[in-house]
């Protein structure tokens, strides 16, 4: 058999994406792609090389910024998703701080964990409700506190934190704040009025272009406050023509620089606004559906929302039977659906059809 042939079957095994409602990424948009195909062969692990790439990467990162509002200061990362900005954020701040407690809600998405059992951290968890909260947190900084998580837009509820307000705290309290909206960060500017970015008092901040960017995989980005801070993770590298590497990574790719530039030249900030109250509009549908069927569900905030259900795994299951793949969150039962560019009120109008089988 010709590989393509191997290459296609094996792709006939994947779920399509007119099927899947719980993921945080979509279909990368056309001029992405074609980015990205242009510049394959590049590595930003050795930025030296390839010079025009790493000014995309520069660009991308600026445009990033400005959606953000980071101060002249700042400094970026273009990473592989939220779970490495995550990871890199919090190495940062234990280097800078030298202490090893981080503070992180509830609802904080697992990379933590993983944070944590690399960086040798203990986490110490918040037991809010939804979302955490200026007072869940009053008392809970003490000096072996190296930095505090909050979340734009939590994986489970797309919940936005109230960060302006943890933001004040741990200014006094002299603690890094780390805002994870790996998921929001696209989506809350455009449809919410809460700040959760650098106009509050926040040390650092990631973003997915993966996620709501609509950009290839891998993307994610992590922004700095202060540039000088990148000096942390500044490793001399000993074998490549470019001398210094600031990430996580060693080999990175260019082509994802260079497909997140393209995107957000074409989309803009119109573009991107247009897309992000499609999606809310798509999930106001589901909610009038669900309230049509009597199914309960967490009001939603961003394009998510989260279904109740008796056994959010057993009911997952049943769906992905009918060839619908939803978010599973066993703590809270319930199943997540994600309003993602591809998900359509056709696809919601025939999966609320389907959900009420299942749960009858
Ligand atoms: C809030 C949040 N942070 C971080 C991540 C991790 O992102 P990635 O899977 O791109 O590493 C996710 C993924 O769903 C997320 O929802």
């Amino acid at each position: 058999m010709d590989v393509f042939e191997k290459l296609k079957k094996a792709k006939e095994k994947d779920a399509k994406f007119e099927q899947i409602l719980g993921s945080m990424c979509t279909m990368p948009h056309e001029v992405a792609r074609k980015a990205y195909e242009m510049f394959i062969e590049t590595n930003l692990g050795d930025y030296e090389l390839f010079k025009g790439t790493k000014e995309l990467e520069e660009k991308a990162i600026e445009w990033v910024a400005k959606l953000l509002h980071a101060p002249s200061s700042y400094a970026g990362i273009l990473t592989s998703g939220g779970t490495e900005s995550n990871i890199t954020a919090l190495w940062i701040f234990k280097k800078l701080s030298k202490k090893k407690e981080v503070i992180v809600p509830k609802q904080a998405h697992f990379s933590f964990e993983k944070a944590s059992s690399l960086l040798d951290l203990k986490l110490k968890v918040i037991d809010c409700n939804l979302y955490m909260k200026a007072k869940d947190i009053k008392g809970k900084i003490n000096r072996d506190t190296a930095c505090v998580v909050a979340i734009a837009g939590n994986t489970n509820f797309g919940y936005i934190d109230e960060i302006e307000e943890i933001a004040e705290i741990c200014n006094e309290e002299n603690v890094f704040l780390h805002v994870d909206a790996a998921f929001g960060g696209f989506v809350a500017p455009f449809i919410s009025k809460k700040i959760f970015d650098f106009r509050a008092k926040i040390s650092s901040i990631c973003i997915d272009g993966h996620k709501m960017g609509m950009t290839c995989i891998p993307c994610g980005f992590l922004l700095l406050r202060e540039k000088k801070w990148l000096e942390e993770i500044k490793v001399e590298s000993k074998c490549t023509h470019t001398k210094y590497q600031f990430s996580l990574l060693g080999t990175r790719p260019g082509a994802a620089a260079a497909a997140v530039y393209a995107i957000m030249n074409y989309m803009g900030i119109e573009g991107y606004k247009k897309m992000a109250m499609r999606c809310m509009d798509v999930i106001w549908h589901l909610a009038k559906l669900l309230d049509e069927k009597g199914i309960e569900y967490f009001e939603p905030e961003l394009n998510l929302l989260a279904i109740k259900v008796r056994n959010a795994r057993e009911i997952a299951e049943k769906l992905a039977k009918l060839k619908w793949y939803v978010g599973v969150d066993e703590e809270n039962e319930t199943i997540r659906i994600v309003a993602m560019p591809h998900v359509t009120k056709d696809m919601i109008n025939k999966f609320v059809n389907d959900l009420g089988k299942v749960i009858e």
